[in-house]
């Protein structure tokens, strides 16, 4: 191969299907390589969903890295400004440039921007993809949560849900939001009512929130929920309480009968995480939450999410 020549840009409409399938191809060849499986099981169409969501919540926030003789585009990455913190994902280099430093651009690039903004940035990145965490650990990273991705396939019927005694559990209303935002802030640090608006706006149809009401009536929790051939998972959400993120999660699943959804627990809620085992759901991949500047303290339950990496 002829010496490789990297330049960055921002990506247009006309990248979106090339992004789409790199994404695809990015994923599957890497964990064929090294877990012995693919990741995505569909078409590479369904990788649309990442520029067609983040397009329409962050437009031109796409960076990528394109080798200059042959024009190809060697990675991407979106990154997502939000008022208190820059969130990082997804990022894919193309398997026919893996080692050539595409992420390493990719990543000074959003480091960049976040650091032009003067907020932290912040992602989830997978504890078992070495070279993802090598990435990030050299770049000044320092993990701040463990999470168990668990995955459990819902009974056509659903589920009983147990709603702890004197609370509230049911579908968010737009109302909603002010109180979600206010939740968020206060257990995390984080604000993101952009996002709330559009999951509960939800043009495309593929978007679920659901609250928790303690029992003086204030909001004590929400999760989010998305149903796509690109992404099944909950999540964003956040809970005050074990208890109540069990009953939140259970809820949640019921938007889900017939479907195998996917969601991250932190594995340092013990109640929670038994509760998952107990209703049968399996662990299948593990992930780490990281922060680069200054780190929030975090005095809820946080349920993060790749649909979309806001937080
Ligand atoms: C993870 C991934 C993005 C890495 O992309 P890449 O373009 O091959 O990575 P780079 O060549 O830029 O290397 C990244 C850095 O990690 C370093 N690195 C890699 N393995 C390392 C190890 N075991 N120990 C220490 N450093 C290591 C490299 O030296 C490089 O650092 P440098 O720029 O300071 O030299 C790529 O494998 C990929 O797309 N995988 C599938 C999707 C994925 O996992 N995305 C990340 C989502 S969390």
């Amino acid at each position: 191969m002829s010496e490789l020549i990297f330049r960055t840009r921002l990506m247009v409409a006309a990248d979106w299907d090339e992004v789409s399938r790199l994404i695809y191809q990015s994923l599957n060849v890497w964990y064929e390589k090294n877990r012995g499986f693919k990741l995505v099981s569909g078409t590479w169409e369904t990788m649309r969903i990442f520029p067609r969501v983040y397009e329409s919540l962050d437009p031109n926030c796409c960076v990528l890295v394109e080798e200059t003789n042959s024009n190809r585009i060697a990675g991407s990455c979106f990154f997502h400004p939000r008022p208190r913190h820059v969130s990082l994902g997804i990022l894919n280099t193309h398997p026919d440039f893996f080692g050539h430093g595409v992420a390493s651009l990719l990543l000074r690039y959003v480091i960049d921007f976040s650091e032009q903004q003067n907020k932290p940035l912040r992602l989830v990145s997978g504890a078992t993809n070495i070279d993802s965490f090598s990435l990030y650990n050299k770049a000044g990273f320092i993990p701040t949560c463990f999470y168990q991705d668990m995955t459990f396939s819902v009974p056509a019927n659903g589920l009983a849900v147990e709603i702890p005694s004197g609370m509230v559990i049911r579908d968010a209303v737009e109302s909603d939001i002010p109180a979600m935002v206010r939740l968020e802030l206060e257990l995390t640090g984080i604000e993101r009512e952009q996002d709330y608006r559009y999951f509960l706006k939800n043009n495309d149809g593929i978007w679920h929130v659901s609250v928790l009401l303690g029992i003086s009536g204030q909001l004590d929790g929400f999760l989010v929920s998305v149903k796509d051939p690109g992404s099944n998972m909950l999540g964003p959400g956040v809970v005050r309480t074990e208890e109540q993120g069990i009953a939140l999660i259970r809820y949640e699943l019921n938007k889900h009968c017939g479907y195998s959804p996917v969601w991250l627990v932190p594995s340092r809620c013990r109640t929670l995480v038994n509760a998952m085992y107990s209703l049968g759901a399996k662990n299948c991949e593990l992930h780490i939450s990281q922060v680069r500047g200054t780190e929030f303290p975090q005095t809820g339950i946080v349920f993060p999410t790749f649909m979309p990496e806001t937080g």
